[in-house]
């Protein structure tokens, strides 16, 4: 039907792809050493038109100024600008990501520590991070974890291989050996993509498009 047959005062027809909106990520940063994961993923989202909202614990921020040239903030401040990022202060329980009512395309968790690790898999929600995780869970949405320690107790494998049997996807910050990468950017780079991928959001493929 074209605009004329329509009748005065429908709205147009828009033949494009914008009109496909696509429902946020919500990525929740805690206080394991790895930064670097979730700036990447964060950016890596964002560049591909993925909608991005974060929520960052006081460990989670300590460790991002302790090992990134800036604060977390500041970063935010700065990507928020390029992207769409929203960010949510960790204390804010009652922020739209601690409901099921507010659609997400999912949860990472990147890096993540193995005290937030514990309370997923023990079902606490005493922080918007560990809440919007739970609630990830019982909406049966996917959740992919990058937990970073070492060695590992059998408590964290325990809690690891629990959050497994229930879907959780567990996606290490390990280097692919056999690819030979030239530097940590490429690592890092790499596991933020293997993530986003668990997620079930295959960048590269989407580029092709
Ligand atoms: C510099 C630094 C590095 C840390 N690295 C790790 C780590 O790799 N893995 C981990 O589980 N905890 C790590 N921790 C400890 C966590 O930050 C701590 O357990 C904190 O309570 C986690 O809180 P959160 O899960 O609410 O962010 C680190 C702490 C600091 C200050």
């Amino acid at each position: 039907m074209s605009e004329r047959d329509r009748g005065p005062g429908a709205p147009p027809i828009t033949h494009h792809s914008s009109l496909i909106t696509r429902l946020p990520v919500v990525v929740g940063i805690s206080g394991a050493s790895g930064a670097a994961l979730a700036r990447a993923a964060i950016l890596a989202l964002g560049r591909a038109g993925h909608p991005v909202v974060a929520t960052c614990s006081p460990a989670g921020a300590r460790v991002w100024r302790e090992e990134m040239d800036e604060g977390f903030e500041r970063f935010a401040e700065g990507a928020g600008k390029q992207l769409s990022l929203e960010v949510i202060d960790i204390g804010d329980i009652g922020a739209s990501i601690a409901s099921g009512r507010r659609r997400t395309a999912g949860m990472l968790v990147a890096p993540c520590s193995m005290d937030t690790l514990s309370a997923i898999a023990h079902g606490r929600s005493t922080n918007l991070l560990e809440r919007a995780a739970d609630v990830t869970l019982k909406e049966g949405r996917r959740l992919v974890l990058i937990p970073r320690e070492s060695p590992l107790s059998p408590i964290h494998l325990e809690n690891m291989l629990k959050l497994s049997q229930i879907g959780v996807r567990i996606v290490l910050p390990v280097p692919a050996f056999y690819r030979k990468p030239a530097s940590l950017d490429e690592v890092i780079e790499d596991v933020a993509a293997r993530a986003i991928g668990a997620l079930g959001i295959h960048l590269e493929e989407e580029e092709e498009r």
